[in-house]
């Protein structure tokens, strides 16, 4: 079975925790896109694991791969390895030899390129961009140069010119792009992860040949996409289901499930336009009670109504076959709920997203209002559980959305999820 997992918003819609429920019935979980500008939580028995390049299945010590797709930093994946290991979690990682590294220069120039930038992307400040260039433009470094003096140093040969030129330009500090101890340092964690080096591609098809299960994880969502989210205020990669199949180097056939993963609101952070963003006290409190601040960098989010003309472009984006919805419990207590069911554009109405950024820009809300429920849901196990208006609530989305809403969370904790059909765990 090969289930694709993505975020269906503007990212940090609790893919963590969902990859991390769901492993339990998988035998491999997998990244393969983005780097470490992710940031997936995953709560168990009270204690807080933040992810940003292993992959959430990393708790049920399942096989866990990063694809070449990923952009990766080295010392973060070894920072986090280190970290699990040290709390006794047993971690069978392996990492492409194509995979991309993330230098120091790519984060010089990231800071350098969004300081000078007059209208800011709000970027995580981690080379994500400048990595993912450096791919397109066939001169990245890739995992395997780092097990291996020699190759490490003939492709920097290669390469450190024009990177040196182009943080000189920018009035950044170009000897980042040969110190020697940050060489010494990112030769001396290939060294390490030399052993994890291995080819995602022939792992995941062998393992689906032999009838094994695989979890794809997206990182970011839909409207990050750099080809189909919303210009230029997105991330570098692709983040539709679709580009798992490319990144992974799998069949588009053998794809099974595509899970979406969609909050009972939405939120974004970063810069960019967002519909239904709240810049009052309601939205304050969504961010308070859903402890929105950024998992990797701590930027408060911005918080908004669900947006259900988004919520219909990422359904056709992904293909979803179901939906996991969360956070749920952020909204019990609220006098009301609103849903986005359409835009007002220069005086029009629509019910799909404008293709132009600019016009997204100007489009605004038109809502339609559901009564709230007072009763605190977040101890709720079964759908029978919950209030009667929280479940009308589930049952509008889906009925605007057009897709089955499979599971509900409302907690952050692995337990506080309810499955619609407990037959049918996603
Ligand atoms: P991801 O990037 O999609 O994995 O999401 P993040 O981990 O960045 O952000 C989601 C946050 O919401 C994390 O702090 C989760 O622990 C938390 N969370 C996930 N699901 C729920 C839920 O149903 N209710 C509440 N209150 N918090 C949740
Ligand atoms: P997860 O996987 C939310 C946003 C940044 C910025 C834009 C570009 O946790 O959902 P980048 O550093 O990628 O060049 O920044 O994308 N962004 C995210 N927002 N969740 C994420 O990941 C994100 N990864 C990047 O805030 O607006
Ligand atoms: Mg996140």
């Amino acid at each position: 079975m090969f289930t694709i997992l993505t975020g269906a918003q503007f990212g940090d819609e609790g893919k963590g925790k969902i990859i991390d429920l769901l492993a339990q019935n998988y035998d491999l979980v997998v990244r393969f896109q983005g780097g470490d500008n992710a940031g997936h939580t995953v709560v168990v028995g009270g204690k807080k694991y933040k992810l940003h390049l292993v992959p959430s299945g990393a708790l049920y010590e399942k096989r866990l791969l990063v694809g070449p797709g990923v952009v990766l930093n080295p010392r973060v994946l070894w920072g986090e390895i280190q970290s699990l290991e040290s709390e006794g979690i047993k971690l069978d990682l392996g990492i492409d030899a194509k995979t991309s590294i993330i230098m120091p220069y790519h984060i010089e120039l990231d800071a350098l390129r969004e300081k000078a930038r007059t209208e800011k992307i709000g970027t995580t400040n981690r080379g994500i961009g400048f990595a993912y260039v450096d791919k397109f433009a066939r001169e990245e470094v890739q995992m395997e140069d780092l097990t291996d003096r020699t190759l490490l140093e003939k492709k920097l040969e290669e390469i450190a010119p024009a990177k040196e030129k182009a943080i000189a330009d920018m009035g950044g500090d170009p000897t980042v792009v040969r110190y020697a101890p940050f060489i010494d340092e990112y030769l001396e964690i290939g060294k390490r992860l030399k052993d994890r080096v291995t080819d995602v591609s022939r792992e995941i098809n062998i393992a689906l040949s032999e009838e094994q299960s695989v979890l794809a994880e997206g990182a970011q969502g839909a409207f990050l996409d750099v080809i189909h989210g919303t210009q230029k205020f997105v991330t570098s990669s692709f983040t539709t289901a679709g580009s798992a199949c490319a990144n992974l180097g799998v069949g588009p056939v053998m794809v099974d499930n595509v899970v979406g993963v969609i909050k009972a609101y939405i939120t974004r952070v970063g810069e960019g336009p967002m519909p239904t963003e709240l810049k009052d006290e309601i939205g304050e409190s969504m961010r308070e009670r859903g402890a929105e601040f950024g998992t990797t960098t701590g930027r408060p989010r911005r918080c908004g109504w669900f947006d259900a003309v988004l919520g219909l472009k990422s359904i056709y984006l992904n293909g979803y076959t179901e939906l996991a919805l969360t956070k749920l419990d952020v909204l019990s207590g609220l006098e009301e709920i609103k849903i986005c069911v359409g835009y007002d554009l220069d005086g029009e109405k629509i019910g799909y997203p404008p293709e132009s950024t600019v016009q997204l820009a100007k489009c605004k809300p038109i809502y339609e209002s559901m009564p709230s429920w007072t009763e605190d849901i977040t101890t709720a196990e079964i759908y029978e559980d919950l209030p009667q208006k929280a479940r009308d609530y589930v049952e509008r989305l889906e009925d605007l959305l057009g897709v089955d809403i499979s599971a509900v969370s409302v907690g952050p904790g692995r337990e506080q999820t309810i499955f619609r059909d407990e037959e049918e765990e996603l």
